[in-house]
């Protein structure tokens, strides 16, 4: 497995690949991220895994500095289960400059968990298009668990008529 930070080394190392499968996440790997690294590795010949805890989809209350962090640990569990890369950028690797365009969203993204989070989607669908244009994959994977988060991506897939197959995944949860 491939530990890789930078935006134009994962570029050069994706350029042979014929279908890419991407699996967003914060990291703090668990059985529910093992469970969209299958559908990655069913739907494509590369399986890209991105870690980035993107500070901008946390809301004043929601404490971006708790955030669990555990990066080693995470190699570990995505290295066992066979994913080929790991894409790991720094913040200032995805936002080297103030992020002054965002994606706009509908109103379904103030609606539900988007009613207590204001702005938490437009942040969510902003980096995942910035994700989807850093990594280019043909498939990205998406839990079920997240609903809306899952719809309002596939819309804006649609909407801006991305080459990407969006997978849903069923929820896996914890034991307890
Ligand atoms: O579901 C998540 O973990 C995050 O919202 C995502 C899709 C990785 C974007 O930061």
């Amino acid at each position: 497995m491939q530990i890789i930070p930078s935006i134009s080394a994962l570029r050069t190392r994706l350029e042979s690949e014929t279908k890419v499968a991407l699996v967003p996440t914060m990291g703090n790997i668990h059985d529910g991220h093992l469970a969209l690294v299958k559908p990655a590795q069913q739907n494509g010949t590369c399986t890209v895994a991105s870690i980035f805890v993107n500070r901008a989809q946390f809301g004043p209350k929601e404490d971006f500095a708790l955030y669990p962090r555990t990066l080693d640990a995470d190699y570990e569990t995505l290295r066992t289960a066979g994913v080929d890369i790991v894409f790991c950028p720094s913040e200032v690797e995805i936002y080297s400059e103030p992020q002054t365009m965002m994606v706009d969203l509908p109103s379904i993204a103030n609606e539900l968990c988007g009613a207590f989070r204001p702005g938490h989607f437009r942040a969510v669908a902003t980096i995942v298009l910035k994700l989807f244009n850093i990594v280019q994959p043909q498939v990205a994977i998406f839990g079920k668990k997240d609903y809306q988060q899952l719809v309002i991506i596939r819309d804006m897939v649609r909407q801006f008529n991305l080459p990407i197959d969006i997978v849903a995944c069923e929820t896996t949860r914890a034991h307890d």
